[in-house]
Formats: structure tokens, sequence, C-alpha cells
């Protein structure tokens, strides 16, 4: 799994700010705020937080956390800002976090990698932990040409590097993370960016799910 994810991850590389994430909720500085007044713990103890396939330039730049926060990135990524790589090369004490986010991720991984980290998220959340998963939303008819547009983009790529994007639903992301043990999904479209003033929400439409335990 963990040479697969890289070379995906290397043969995109999309990065944090650049102009193809502008939908999702990490790069969006009210999301960002919406985010960190509802998911971290009133007081009392630091809040932590794992950012999966984040970046320093994204919600990492955006947040305004309390002091003694702690921010984990994990993200194969060069030059990102990352903590670790990958989930699973995080010792057991990267533990206990209020808040885990997978944004924009889900399209590099197969169906099986992903309910293992799944399973992964869920032993290291703390028990009222959340995990946030956001992802280009592959229904709908904005989605179905960013599918389209991604499947050809791909093809172009791979005639030098192997590049595939896999197009997980709203469903298949719910029924993952339950067969993961998250008894209570919610669908969250108040944390999409939305438009300012006259502009438009940035495309392709995001989906965003709360999980629990
Ligand atoms: C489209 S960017 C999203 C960046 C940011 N999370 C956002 O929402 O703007 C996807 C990122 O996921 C990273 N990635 C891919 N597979 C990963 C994995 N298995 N674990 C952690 N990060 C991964 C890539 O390296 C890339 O930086």
């Amino acid at each position: 799994m963990r040479r697969t994810a890289e070379d995906r991850a290397m043969g995109v590389g999309f990065g944090g700010n650049a102009v193809f994430n502008r939908a999702s909720p990490s790069s969006n500085p009210d999301c960002v705020a919406r985010i960190v007044a509802e998911f971290l713990p009133a007081a009392g103890r630091p809040p932590r937080l794992l950012d999966i396939g984040g970046t320093a330039g994204g919600f990492r730049r955006l947040a305004a956390l309390p002091p003694g926060s702690r921010l984990v990135i994990a993200n194969p990524e060069r030059g990102v800002g990352a903590d670790y790589a990958y989930v699973q090369d995080m010792p057991p004490g990267e533990a206990d976090f209020d808040l885990a986010m997978l944004f924009g991720v889900m399209m590099y991984l197969p169906p099986e990698d992903l309910l293992t980290l799944f399973r992964d998220v869920k032993q290291r959340l703390r028990g009222d932990g959340t995990l946030l998963v956001a992802e280009p939303d592959p229904e709908g008819v904005v989605g179905r040409v960013e599918v389209a547009a991604k499947t050809v983009y791909a093809a172009i790529v791979s005639l030098w590097n192997p590049t595939r994007f896999i197009f997980h639903t709203q469903g298949a992301a719910r029924a993952l993370l339950r067969q993961a043990g998250f008894g209570r999904i919610r669908s969250r479209p108040d944390l999409r960016p939305g438009g300012q003033g006259f502009a438009p929400p940035p495309q392709p439409p995001y989906f965003v799910l709360a999980a629990r335990i």
C-alpha cells in the first residue's frame, strides 16, 4: 500500500494551496474557523489535531489554535511541511486526537486502503473525537464533468507517470466508515466553502462527512 499511495501522491502532488483545492474546507478561512470552533475541546486541555494529506499552507496556516495545541500533518508529498508521510508511520503515542481531517485524499486510495486508514484513525481518536472527511463529489452534473476531466488528465499524465484517481461516492464513503467502526456519521454541507458576495461557490462541490465512534 505504502509504495502505491506514495507513487500516486508523488505523481499528482497538487499541494494544499493549488487552485485545484479551492473547494476544500481547508482552503477557506471561514470553514477552518467553523471547524476550530466546533470540533476542539472547549477548555481544560490542549487540543490535538491530525490533518491527513494536509499541508502547512492549508489548515495549519489558516487555523487560529489555542496555545499548546498539537496539529500533526501526515502527507507523503515532499515540501508540504508534513510531520510524517503516512498515518501508519506515526508512533503509537501520536494518538488521542480530538479531530482528524481527510480532505481531498480519498481519490488516491482504493477502498481496501481507505478502510485500513479509517480503522487506524479510529484507534488514534479520542472516544469523543471526530473524523472529518471531505472529497470532491463524483455525483451530480459538475461531479461527472470533474470525473471526466480527471480521467483524461490521468490518462495523459500516465504516458510518463502512472496516475489514477478513484472516485468514491458519499454513499461508498459512509459504508467504509461504518465498516471501520464509526457509528455516527453526519453529512455537513455547511462546512463546504460558500460563495463570497456575488461569487459562486468554488467547484467541484465536495461532500463533507463528520464521523464519530
Ligand atoms: C488534493 S491534495 C489535498 C490537500 C489538502 N488536504 C486540501 O484539502 O487542500 C491531496 C493530498 O493528499 C496527499 N496524499 C495522498 N495519499 C495520501 C496518504 N495515503 N496519506 C496521506 N496523504 C496522502 C497527497 O500527497 C496530496 O498532498
